[in-house]
């Protein structure tokens, strides 16, 4: 045996590995963080299989009732280790104004030194007495031009298997980077090592995190955290940080947006690929089951959270979903709001910090009017209605999550793994909004659209670590995603236009239409005005008119919104004075709108596109004469 066969050994590399850098930078991290051995993943299904039941041994997983979830499992975390933390995710650019004024930055010597070299370097030894499990994944349909390779090393086998059913992972993917080809190296540790003797946690983590990712040499390591995009690194790191890095230096979009087709009852298919922050309802609207009153119309997903879009020739955008698998927020989903979803739910799931039923599935609020009478919470403690109303406690934790594959959504769309994507008819960007912004406003041209959405509010969730309920500029729903500087990402969407533009005049095809929704004002009263869920298609339907050159609507200071006379009420009860409290267009809250608009662009003054202030002043001229 020579040397590098030794080493081989040493490293379990299995001989299907043909390349040599992979398993050289494998061996170097394993080394840094001196993990006890190295499993490398092969996606199988016995693999998956074993790994959960470790997990269970080691009770980190609790395997569900099979007669009610088969092959499920419920997982609860350390209660600090419950979102993303934005405070900690770092954007190491070589110069702090190319990370830009949204993101937190450190300079990438200062953060290598910090993770990976100087003497107490937070990498050093964090996977001691642990197993290294190498995850090799493509974002995107294998082989797909749009798609891109990642490897991520981790010691938790959690991670390993959400990663299975979130991306497409495993053998495949090892076999398509061949001897050479290029992958995005993604690392990660829950910073917790195992002393000899030392018996583990449940929940591994450390109260120290750091999320982190150097955009110019796309990688990505991650310390402290266990718990979803913080942890499975293909996601927000990968397929929204770095790729969005990727797709300004390669000319396409890498977006926090669901993607969608309609088809109509004469078989016509529309895309529309649409933005909302975090825990603004986008799984549910990328499953969406049309009203009664929409016969023949039908709604399907190709994704619920991330599209990878690249300019086709013709001028047309083509969107894939990168990822295979849903990883979606369960409190408030149930029949009504997301059927599709409730039936994607019966088994093969990773459900985390939801509660436990007596007969072993389990509840989250919302999910029936009335909740059990006992539930072990996502704590682990006992809870009933009562302790809850005393108390204030819930059952599950407001971002408690489902981790389910996307083959088991029964709204999945035919092309959903299309390697050559699917065309994008419209974009539709949408906060959280109880006052100001209309249901639906429809852009009257690209440079407006990309206006809406860069000066896109919205209430913060629970998705993130924080402050919940506070408006806050969320340009493009990207916020906290963009692995650049907010400013040149305007300019990358503006330059897109011009280019597609130029692609168009010459194919004949038309620009992708913009659209601004609200599904969240509220009344007076404090409720919300718009139903939502299903009802959403009226206002899907309408933007399809539009599509077509045949719907009408109001111009004002902003763009076209529909007049009532201009929706499908068909099956609905939703009077023209509710109507008009989910449309207003109210003078003084906008001018208050518009200072909002303009301290974001303050804010963002380094690089922002001299095109939109003078669409706002435009607009605010026009308002003010209205
Ligand atoms: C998510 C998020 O998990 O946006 O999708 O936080
Ligand atoms: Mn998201």
């Amino acid at each position: 045996m020579n040397q590098a066969e030794i080493w081989n050994l040493h490293m379990n590399v299995p001989d299907y590995v043909k390349h040599q850098r992979l398993i050289a930078w494998v061996a170097e991290v394993a080394a840094l963080t001196q993990a006890r051995d190295v499993y490398w993943c092969d996606g199988s299904q016995e693999e998956y299989d074993r790994l959960c039941q470790q997990l269970v041994q080691k009770g980190t997983f609790k395997k569900l009732n099979p007669e009610l979830r088969a092959n499920s499992y419920l997982a609860c975390s350390d209660p600090t280790d419950v979102a993303r933390v934005e405070d900690r995710t770092f954007i190491c650019s070589a110069r702090k104004e190319d990370a830009g004024p949204t993101n937190n930055w450190t300079d990438p010597a200062e953060m290598r030194s910090l993770l990976q070299t100087c003497e107490q370097a937070l990498f050093k030894g964090s996977m001691r007495g642990r197993t290294l499990y190498v995850v090799p994944f493509s974002m995107g349909p294998l082989g797909s031009h749009i798609a891109h390779i990642g490897v991520e090393l981790s010691d938790s086998s959690y991670v390993a298997i959400n990663m299975r059913l979130m991306t497409r992972m495993g053998r495949a993917v090892i076999d398509l980077l061949g001897e050479d080809h290029d992958f995005v190296p993604c690392v990660h540790t829950v910073g917790a090592p195992l002393e000899a003797g030392q018996a583990d946690v449940k929940w591994p983590c450390n109260a120290t995190k750091y999320i982190v990712q150097y955009p110019e040499t796309h990688e990505i390591w991650s310390y402290g955290s266990g718990y979803g995009g913080n942890a499975l690194l293909g996601k927000k790191c990968f397929a929204l940080r770095i790729a969005s890095k990727m797709g300004l230096d390669q000319g396409w979009l890498a977006e926090h947006m669901l993607i969608l087709g309609v088809t109509s009852p004469a078989g016509k298919k529309y895309h529309f690929a649409g933005a909302f922050p975090s825990a603004c309802g986008k799984t549910n609207f990328s499953m969406l089951i049309p009203p009664a009153a929409f016969e023949g119309w039908k709604v399907t997903t190709i994704g619920d959270d991330i599209a990878w879009i690249k300019p086709g020739a013709d001028g047309r955008l083509y969107a894939i979903n990168p990822e295979a698998g849903y990883f979606g927020v369960a409190p408030g989903t149930n029949n009504l709001t997301n059927a599709n979803c409730m039936a994607s739910l019966h088994k093969d799931v990773i459900f985390t910090n939801v509660a436990l039923t007596d007969d072993g599935d389990v509840w989250w609020e919302g999910l029936t009017d009335t909740p059990p009478a006992h539930l072990i919470d996502w704590q682990g403690k006992d809870w009933t209605p009562a302790i809850g109303k005393e108390t204030g406690a819930k059952a599950a934790h407001a971002n408690a999550r489902f981790t389910v594959s996307a083959g088991n959504n029964p709204a999945l769309d035919a092309d959903w793994d299309d390697p050559e994507g699917v065309p994008i008819d419209a974009f539709i960007f949408g906060g959280r909004r109880s006052t100001t912004v209309p249901l639906v406003t429809e852009a009257r041209n690209w440079n407006e659209g990309v206006y809406m959405a860069a000066t896109m509010g919205s209430e913060t969730t629970a998705a993130a670590a924080g402050q919940q309920g506070v408006v806050r500029r969320d340009p493009f729903a990207m916020l906290p995603f963009v692995g650049y500087n907010m400013s040149d990402y305007f300019q990358h969407w503006l330059d897109m236009g011009k280019k597609l533009q130029a692609l168009c005049e010459k194919s004949g095809a038309k620009l992708p239409k913009i659209y601004c929704v609200n599904w969240f004002r509220k009344g007076s009263n404090g409720k919300f005005v718009w139903p939502g869920y299903g009802e959403n298609m009226r206002v899907l339907k309408w933007m399809l008119d539009r599509v077509e050159g045949q719907g009408h609507g109001d111009d004002h200071a902003f763009g076209v919104t529909p007049r009532y006379e201009d929706i499908n009420w068909n099956g609905m009860d939703f009077t023209p004075a509710q109507f008009e409290t989910a449309t207003r267009i109210d003078k003084a809250d906008w001018t208050a709108e518009m200072g909002l608009h303009a301290a974001l662009f303050e804010q963002l003054a380094y690089h922002l596109p001299p095109e939109l202030p003078a669409l706002k002043a435009k607009m605010e001229l026009r308002l003010a004469a209205e």
